[in-house]
């Protein structure tokens, strides 16, 4: 990852930076929890295991939060597994009517000419759970979704 040309959390932080502090953030297998401390914003930072007493040891698919209490939920580079659409669906839980779905992977997820999914038809599956498509940046893979 160090020698990627952008680190996509380091696109969610600006993402962030450029909208009110005041915007409540779940960040969907967090790791290192970079975002929460990298951003004013309130972020509830989510990971399976972890050492830092900031981030709330759970399954992402069954989270402590709220329903419709989030203002921006974050999938980065944690989309993981076969079990990623209760990830989706939880995110779709907590987040209020227009809230923000955040998905930064690695542009070889999304690319099926490396093996990757097609990212139509990922787009598709998650307008499917209550998301409207907003943008799509493939450049670095970062999708941006409105629940709707
Ligand atoms: C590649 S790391 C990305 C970390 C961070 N979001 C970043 O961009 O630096 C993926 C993280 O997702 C977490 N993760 C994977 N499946 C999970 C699950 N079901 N529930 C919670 N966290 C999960 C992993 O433990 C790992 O920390």
């Amino acid at each position: 990852m160090s020698h990627w040309p952008e680190q996509p959390i380091n696109i969610i932080i600006k993402w962030l930076k450029d909208r009110s502090p005041s915007l409540l953030v779940a960040d969907f297998g967090c790791g290192d929890a970079r975002l929460a401390r990298n951003v004013k914003n309130k972020v509830f930072s989510f990971d399976l295991v972890s050492n830092d007493p900031s981030v709330i040891a759970c399954d992402m698919s069954n989270t402590p939060l709220d329903s419709l209490s989030i203002d921006v939920a974050v999938f980065c580079l944690s989309l993981m597994g076969t079990n990623f659409p209760s990830y989706l669906q939880e995110a779709h839980r907590v987040l209020k009517p227009s809230g923000w779905l955040l998905i930064a992977e690695v542009k070889s997820r999304f690319d099926p000419n490396t093996g990757g999914a097609d990212p139509d038809t990922v787009s598709k599956a998650i307008c499917e759970l209550g998301f409207t498509s907003v943008s799509k940046v493939y450049s670095c893979s970062l999708m941006l979704y409105l629940n709707t």
